[in-house]
């Protein structure tokens, strides 16, 4: 029982953390991200695997994929957060646990960043604590 292996999911131009509009989402990297959770996860026992990807249609893959193979999934959806049905499709269909993360606060953004289509089919969202949400959402889904 409990969580032994952990997806750790990045929609679009998410790959170009670090340099890009590091107003919002600061100077940290992708790859600092996934050290950083994998290390955290490391040492509870837990394994991380991570993919980045661009196509909505590589994340719902990789969603539906992760039915029985993954205890839990840390999603970045990106923009497809704002628009993609069917990865809120995905995460109910893969019946892994998903806590949904942003950077930002996306409440205090741009008004079409005020509704998640995905957020209603995740066990929780965490937004606005830039790259440390990240940790915040691995420790809600190891506590839960
Ligand atoms: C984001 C917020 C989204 O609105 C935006 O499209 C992103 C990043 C965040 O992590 O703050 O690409 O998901």
């Amino acid at each position: 029982m409990g969580m032994k292996k952990i997806l750790l999911l990045n929609g679009p131009s998410l790959g170009l953390l670090g340099t890009r509009e590091p107003k919002i989402y600061g100077s940290t990297t992708l790859a600092d991200i996934v050290g950083m959770v994998r290390r955290a996860a490391a040492a509870k026992g837990v394994t991380v695997d991570a993919f980045q990807s661009d196509v909505e249609g590589e994340l719902v893959a990789a969603v539906v994929k992760a039915k029985g193979a993954y205890d839990g999934i840390i999603l970045n959806p990106a923009a497809y957060t704002h628009e993609s049905v069917a990865l809120h499709d995905a995460i109910l269909a893969s019946e892994v646990p998903t806590v949904e993360i942003h950077i930002s606060n996306v409440y205090a953004r741009e008004g079409y960043r005020h509704a998640s289509l995905t957020a209603s089919a995740c066990v929780g969202q965490i937004c606005g604590f830039g790259p440390k949400g990240y940790l915040l959402a691995l420790t809600a889904l190891l506590e839960r």
